[in-house]
């Protein structure tokens, strides 16, 4: 693994507790589950996407007490990705709940623990200033999140941020640094519904599915990022971008498993494209949305990545249909 690799994560990892039921209890309900533990959080899946693909990739993170991150480092030293985890001993790792029904979608309730603690100082300076992507999210502290982006702005990769989960803190003035930005339709509606001006119509999924696509270009662009990708599940995603705008869709006909960690997959196989396609906006979100298709095939969240073998076998295969 060279020092710099081209792409570097920084947020959040988590121990994934999952759940799988039938159908989500109601409320004041118990239902019977069965339980699998597996690596997750939305920093460390989105390095583990995009790593798998063959791209250098390092993710910063941080992990708390106990043999968790041992295990954590020992996974990354076998998967050939590089990862720099700080310790912060008087903190619980991340844990996360995650209910799965039978269709495989899901309801998650997280806590954060060491990841709120990741400081400026555990980010590496040298690998900011080496990378050609940085990827953020909002899991872990955004003080970290906000450095990591100024520091990777000014050193000239580009960078991204997908700004999940969506916070009541959330501070617009990050997107100052930010080239690329990935809300999923639930971010998306929160974000727009920050904006001033905007802030107390009643904007929300239903508008945002009923609008024209000319119209939806409209409403990112107000969010002054130069590229704003939503991704929209099934339906695949829509870029905008100075120079105008595109759909992708999503693939169809596959067996959908677990769609945890979709929208990671998806900005972890965007930033391995933005390497391999040289920044072109376009070829990375293919990736990114080939990466996603094959990730909801499988259980778990970073388990379910895609090697390089696997997406290039899926990849060759549509290319023939
Ligand atoms: P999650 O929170 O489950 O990780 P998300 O809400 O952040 O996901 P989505 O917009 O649901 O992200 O999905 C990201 C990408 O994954 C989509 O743009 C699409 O390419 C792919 N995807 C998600 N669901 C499906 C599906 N049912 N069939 C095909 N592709 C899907
Ligand atoms: O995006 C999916 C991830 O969100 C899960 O792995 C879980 O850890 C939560 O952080």
């Amino acid at each position: 693994m060279p020092i710099s690799p081209p792409v570097v994560v920084v947020g959040s990892i988590m121990q994934d507790l999952t759940f799988a039921c039938g159908e989500f209890p109601a409320r004041g309900q118990t239902v019977m589950a069965r339980l699998a533990v597996g690596q997750g959080g939305k920093g460390s899946n989105q390095a583990i996407a995009c790593g798998r693909t063959g791209v250098g990739t390092v993710f910063v993170g941080a992990m708390g007490r106990g043999a968790y991150a041992a295990e954590v480092a020992a996974f990354y030293r076998r998967e050939k990705i590089g990862c720099r985890l700080a310790l912060k001993p008087d903190q619980p790792t991340g844990t996360a709940v995650i209910l799965l029904n039978g269709e495989g979608q899901n309801i998650i309730v997280i806590e954060p623990g060491a990841n709120a603690s990741l400081a400026p100082r555990d980010v590496p300076r040298a690998l900011l200033a080496g990378a050609k992507v940085v990827l953020t999210q909002l899991e872990s502290n955004q003080a970290a999140t906000a450095h990591a982006l100024r520091l990777a702005r000014r050193a000239g990769a580009m960078t991204v941020l997908n700004p999940a989960p969506m916070r009541r803190d959330f501070e617009l003035r990050l997107l100052r640094h930010v080239d690329i930005l990935i809300p999923n339709e639930s971010e998306f509606v929160a974000l727009v519904r920050k904006l001033p001006g905007i802030r107390r119509t009643k904007f929300d999924e239903r508008a945002l599915h009923a609008m024209s696509r000319d119209a939806l270009h409209a409403l990112c662009r107000l969010i002054k990022v130069p590229t704003v990708i939503v991704t929209l599940g099934s339906r695949g995603c829509f870029l905008s971008m100075p120079d105008g705008h595109e759909s992708i869709p999503a693939y169809r006909g596959l067996k959908v498993v677990d769609t945890t960690g979709a929208g990671d997959a998806f900005c972890g196989g965007f930033a391995a494209g933005l390497v391999r396609h040289k920044g072109r906006i376009v070829e990375a979100a293919r990736l990114g949305t080939a990466v996603a298709a094959l990730s909801i095939t499988k259980p778990g969240a970073a388990p379910a990545m895609p090697t390089e073998r696997e997406l290039n076998r899926f990849l060759r295969k549509n290319e023939a249909a």
